[in-house]
């Protein structure tokens, strides 16, 4: 059968690194709240010449080179992100003619923080379909442009940043021995779309908006939501936390990453851990973790990696790969 597998991993970061301790005299706040609340330590900060598609498309050329491709080897760009740089045409589009590519097709995906998961699902679709061969998945945001810098409860908590994977067509035996997607599921319910939004948009105020969010309401529902999609993703491959050898989450919050990992058996040390250093990302957060564990030699081709986010809608989702 058909298997959607790994074949270049890239990020991308603002040259801007924004510490904790920068945020005292711009909200009143601490290092100490921030790191013990969430883990984060430090973020990227977009400049005014770095955009969603700046990043993406540096993001890209870095998986492109990891992969031994060129954009002429490449079908489709799936762009996962929720701060576009225009309402429209698709980011995905000014980033494909970016890398001088004008064949295939491209579009954004936009499922908030689960942005990247979605986007990794949809792109295994279209090459298990035969519609594709070689997918471009990017995941590149600029949270930053849509945070109410006053707001200490918010703006403390995301930055900006992409990375990137190259998906490429393989043959597989159809067991979840065979490299590249192996199982996903993925989930939404609007019910909760009030609780972390953007108060504007094209069709309401005609205007971009800015973040709100009920943290408190977002942490609770999030192991429950998170740890559900997981184990329907484990019970779709046959596997258990046992069987994995990473846990690569959406990085939000270390609260939640340990909260979910210990609900669900996965042993800390299995877990990629980036929010110390990014902040939420948003649909960048994935695989630039990814990227990290790749880079420092953690995760090896063989291996059994996990994929999870969850984020605005609520939107949710988990995918087992492997590298
Ligand atoms: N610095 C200092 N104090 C602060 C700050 C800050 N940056 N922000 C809020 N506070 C204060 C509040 O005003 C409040 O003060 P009060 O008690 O006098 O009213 C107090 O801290 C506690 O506020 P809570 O919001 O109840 O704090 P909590 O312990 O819940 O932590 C947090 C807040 C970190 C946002 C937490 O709720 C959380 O992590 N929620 C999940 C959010 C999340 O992960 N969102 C992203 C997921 S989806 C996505 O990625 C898009």
């Amino acid at each position: 059968m058909i298997r959607s597998i790994v074949r270049g991993v890239g990020s991308s970061l603002p040259r801007r690194i924004m510490k904790n301790a920068d945020f005292e005299g711009v909200v009143e706040t601490s290092d100490e709240w921030i790191a013990q609340r969430t883990g984060i330590r430090q973020r990227h900060i977009a400049s005014d010449d770095e955009t969603t598609a700046s990043l993406g498309e540096a993001a890209a050329r870095v998986a492109l080179a990891d992969a031994g491709l060129t954009p002429a080897d490449i079908d489709l760009i799936v762009l996962a992100t929720s701060t576009p740089n225009n309402t429209f045409p698709a980011t995905a589009v000014e980033i494909q003619n970016r890398l001088g590519m004008h064949h295939g097709f491209a579009f954004d995906m936009q499922a908030v923080c689960s942005g990247f998961v979605y986007a990794v699902t949809t792109a295994d679709l279209y090459i298990r379909s035969g519609m594709a061969k070689r997918v471009l998945v990017i995941g590149s945001e600029t949270f930053s442009r849509i945070l109410d810098w006053n707001d200490r409860s918010t703006c403390v908590l995301f930055g900006d940043g992409a990375g990137a994977l190259v998906l490429e067509a393989g043959e597989g035996e159809g067991t979840i021995a065979d490299r590249g997607i192996l199982a996903a599921s993925l989930r939404s319910d609007g019910v909760h779309k009030d609780k972390l939004y953007v108060d504007g948009g094209p069709s309401t105020t005609g205007t971009v908006g800015h973040l709100r969010m009920e943290g408190r309401e977002v942490f609770k529902h999030a192991v429950g939501m998170i740890t559900d999609v997981i184990e329907a993703t484990f019970a779709q491959a046959g596997i258990t936390a046992e069987d994995l050898d990473w846990f690569v989450p959406h990085q939000a919050n270390k609260r939640i990453i340990d909260a979910s990992a210990k609900k669900l058996g996965i042993a800390e040390e299995k877990a990629v851990v980036t929010v110390n250093l990014h902040g939420n990302t948003s649909a960048a957060s994935v695989p630039l973790a990814l990227s990290v564990a790749v880079a420092d030699g953690r995760i090896k081709k063989g291996d059994l990696v996990l994929l999870e986010a969850m984020g605005g809608g609520f939107t949710w989702g988990a995918v087992l790969l492997r590298w």
